[in-house]
């Protein structure tokens, strides 16, 4: 297996042993990074867009099953050990839209880095927008727009936490954190017009 290269002004480091699966690609037209360490298995149609300086970096013996795509302009760190069911989407930023005046693709990007955490297990189907925390688990079909904390069970779109199974001396600070999240989601942003 070769790694050919058509840009030079991208860094692209993947640390032996890895498994290149059918479909893997890599997008890089600028100086955007593409890190990954030993034991990560890309089976099949793995995909990464990488704009600008953006940089991936994916941790040992991470695994994606099939038809991931990742979409980075700034940082995607995934850890050690995690695991994405088939057809995962995780991207770092969204068009903005909001002024009426302008087609929303000339309106920029609302851009924020994403950490996935040492361990964490994606379900099939996933669109994950932001942090999930180590160890946790996204079910199938989950939007993560909002972060997760460690080692919790989040369900549906958009993804709302069911179940804490970490270490009993951490649940309160991880169900009080998560609490004061969903209060202040309910609280009508400054200037935001109701319906
Ligand atoms: C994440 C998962 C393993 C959790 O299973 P579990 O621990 O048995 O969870 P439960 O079935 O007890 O569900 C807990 C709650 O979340 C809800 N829930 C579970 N999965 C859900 C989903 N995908 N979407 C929405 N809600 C879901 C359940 O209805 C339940 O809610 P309730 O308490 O109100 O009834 C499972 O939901 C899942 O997504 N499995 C798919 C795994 C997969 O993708 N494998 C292939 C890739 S490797």
């Amino acid at each position: 297996m070769s790694i050919r290269a058509t840009h030079l002004h991208c860094h692209v480091d993947i640390a032996r042993p890895v498994r290149l699966g059918p479909g893997f690609s890599l997008y890089m037209p600028q100086s955007g990074s593409f890190v990954v360490e030993p034991g990560v298995d890309f089976r099949s149609n793995f995909r990464c867009d990488i704009e600008g300086d953006g940089k991936v970096e994916i941790g040992a013996g991470t695994v994606f099953t099939s038809n991931t795509l990742i979409q980075c302009s700034t940082l995607v760190s995934i850890g050690k050990r995690c695991a994405f069911g088939q057809s995962t989407l995780i991207v770092d930023g969204y068009h903005r839209y909001q002024d009426h005046e302008r087609h929303w693709a000339e309106q920029g990007y609302d851009l924020r880095p994403i950490h996935i955490g040492d361990g964490a297990g994606i379900s099939d189907n996933c669109t994950i927008q932001a942090d999930v925390g180590e160890r946790a688990m996204v079910a199938s079909g989950s939007v993560v727009n909002r972060p997760i904390p460690p080692y919790c069970l989040a369900v549906g779109a958009p993804a709302r936490v069911v179940r804490y199974f970490g270490p009993p001396e951490r649940r309160e600070e991880v169900l009080a954190a998560t609490r004061r999240r969903r209060r202040n989601r309910s609280r009508p942003a400054t200037g935001e017009q109701a319906l």
